[in-house]
């Protein structure tokens, strides 16, 4: 009886690593998919601005050249990992860089410092399995994130068979790559080690020696996500996986990305300028009014948008943009009010007051700080360099076209001209003639 005791509690033991959550992601249903995990150790600093420890199990059959698996929304500035057999029974892990996208992503010399291939992984009964320690790495979201956005990429095809890190790999099909999500808080390791051995599906008895598992040949089906994931209440950390590995939601967050993206970055750079040059080239305090309110509510729009957004991703208030976003958001609804302010006064004194200067500048300063803000959004979702850089030209044309609407159209009130002098110093009797709007 102690004897059946002390083995029962050996085997408890041993399944203890198994209570830690591990995240899969399986992106085709046929058996020889390719097979994605991580796990965050306890502690782990992992976040998107911060390098920490992070657990990645990449598994997929020998008849694929290469598959890899990248930290981010795009290629574009993703942090990947791609394995392929190194021909004598191992793999090659290589760490590679993104970069600008849609080329082959280059060796990351720095990331790869803290990647660590553990025991477990190799080629064996056809299948290729990295087991990856990384401590080097950063996220696209928190590590709280219910929809962490990563990528994954395939190529089938012989065996490259090379032990280099930089080996030149080809390029995956137009259907062999894909854009998903990890639940984050599905993958929370109870130890800092590799969660990937103590859940491969041999029986719990030969778990319990995982000495021996962590050898490649003796632990022959590596594959941590192959036993089913059908039971989402099981302790089985397989089946701890996001229930929608299979179906993510990652289109959902990329059209509220878009949309934020679109509807904010129009209303800064476009809307609101427009609107003022407006005020001083047509000077029409309503019209002006109309088409700034307009704005204003494209710009709430595009605030529920980003809350919304930046909810999925766990990115509310842990970063610049967000914060600096809604303080900028609420200080424009004040503006509406002193254009009003000031407009009452002078059609009262015919002359601005204090609250026209305000309404001008702190109108002027707020849409500056929100076109800056913008281009922060762009770097956070690393977005690509040419849309940063269509975004840079198009709001630098604006603010040109807006200094030189400023200084050609100079005046000294509401309706403008009123009191202007002339450039010979006399009053400007045309602009006064132009003053009947307001
Ligand atoms: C030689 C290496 C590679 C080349 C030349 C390459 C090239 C490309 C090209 C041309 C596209 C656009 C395809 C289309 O829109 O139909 C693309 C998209 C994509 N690739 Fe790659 N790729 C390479 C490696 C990788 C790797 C290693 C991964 C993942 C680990 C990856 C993941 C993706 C993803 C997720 C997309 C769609 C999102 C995006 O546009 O960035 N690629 N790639
Ligand atoms: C002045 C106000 C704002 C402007 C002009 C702005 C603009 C942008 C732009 C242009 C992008 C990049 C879109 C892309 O690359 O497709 C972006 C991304 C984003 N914005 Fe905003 N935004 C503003 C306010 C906010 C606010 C108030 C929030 C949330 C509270 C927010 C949350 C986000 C999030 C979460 C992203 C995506 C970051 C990522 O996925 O890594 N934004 N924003
Ligand atoms: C969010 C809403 C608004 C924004 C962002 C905004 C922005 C601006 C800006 C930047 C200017 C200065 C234009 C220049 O450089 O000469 C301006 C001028 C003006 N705005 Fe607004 N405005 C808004 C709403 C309103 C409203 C509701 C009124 C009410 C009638 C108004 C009336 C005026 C008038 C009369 C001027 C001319 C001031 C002067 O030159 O003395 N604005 N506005």
């Amino acid at each position: 009886m102690k004897r059946w005791l002390q083995a029962y509690g050996l085997v408890l033991a041993s399944l203890a690593p198994l209570t830690a959550a591990i995240a899969n992601y399986t992106p085709l249903s046929s058996s020889t998919s390719p097979k994605y995990s991580v796990g965050i150790p306890p502690g782990s600093t992992i976040s998107q601005s911060t390098k920490g420890g992070i657990y990645i199990s990449i598994t997929a059959p020998t008849s694929y050249q290469w598959v890899g698996l990248g930290i981010g929304r795009q290629m574009a500035g993703s942090t990947m990992f791609v394995v392929y057999a190194d021909g004598a029974g191992n793999v090659t892990v290589s760490g590679r860089n993104g970069g600008q996208g849609h080329n082959e992503p280059a060796l990351d010399t720095s990331l790869m410092t803290g990647v660590t291939v553990l025991a477990g992984s190799g080629v064996a009964n056809g299948v290729m399995t990295a087991f990856v320690h990384c401590t080097t790495c950063t996220l696209a979201s928190t590590a709280s994130s219910t929809s962490s956005p990563w990528i994954a990429a395939w190529n089938e095809g012989s065996s490259i068979n090379s032990k280099s890190l930089s080996y030149s790999i080809s390029q995956h099909g137009g259907n062999a790559f894909r854009q998903f999500s990890f639940d984050l808080t599905k993958s929370t390791l109870s130890s800092d080690s590799n969660p990937f051995v103590a859940s491969s599906p041999s029986p719990p008895s030969k778990v319990s020696s995982s000495g021996a598992s962590l050898n490649p040949t003796a632990n022959p089906s590596p594959n941590p996500t192959s036993s089913s994931s059908s039971d989402p209440d099981s302790d089985d950390p397989d089946s701890q996986s996001s229930s929608n590995d299979f179906t993510p939601d990652f289109k959902t967050i990329e059209q509220y990305l878009k949309a934020h993206g679109i509807i904010m970055g129009v209303t800064v750079v476009l809307l609101f300028p427009l609107g003022s040059i407006f005020m001083r080239t047509v000077r029409h305090p309503w019209i002006h009014a109309a088409i700034q309110i307009f704005s204003l509510c494209a710009m709430i729009v595009g605030l529920a948008l980003g809350v919304k957004l930046a909810q999925f991703t766990s990115m509310l208030f842990n970063n610049s943009h967000s914060i600096f976003g809604v303080v900028v958001v609420a200080l424009f609804m004040i503006q509406p009010v002193l254009g009003l302010i000031h407009h009452h006064l002078y059609t009262k004194t015919q002359s601005r007051s204090i609250f026209s200067h305000l309404h001008v500048w702190y109108g002027r300063i707020l849409m500056i700080l929100a076109v800056l803000n913008g281009g922060f959004g762009l770097r956070l979702a690393a977005n690509s360099k040419k849309g940063e850089i269509a975004y840079g030209v198009v709001a630098g044309f604006i603010a040109l076209l807006y200094a030189s609407v400023v200084l050609l159209k100079r005046r000294g009130g509401e309706g403008g001209g009123r009191r202007r002098l002339g450039v010979f110093g006399k009053r400007d009797k045309d602009a006064g003639q132009r003053d009947a709007s307001s």
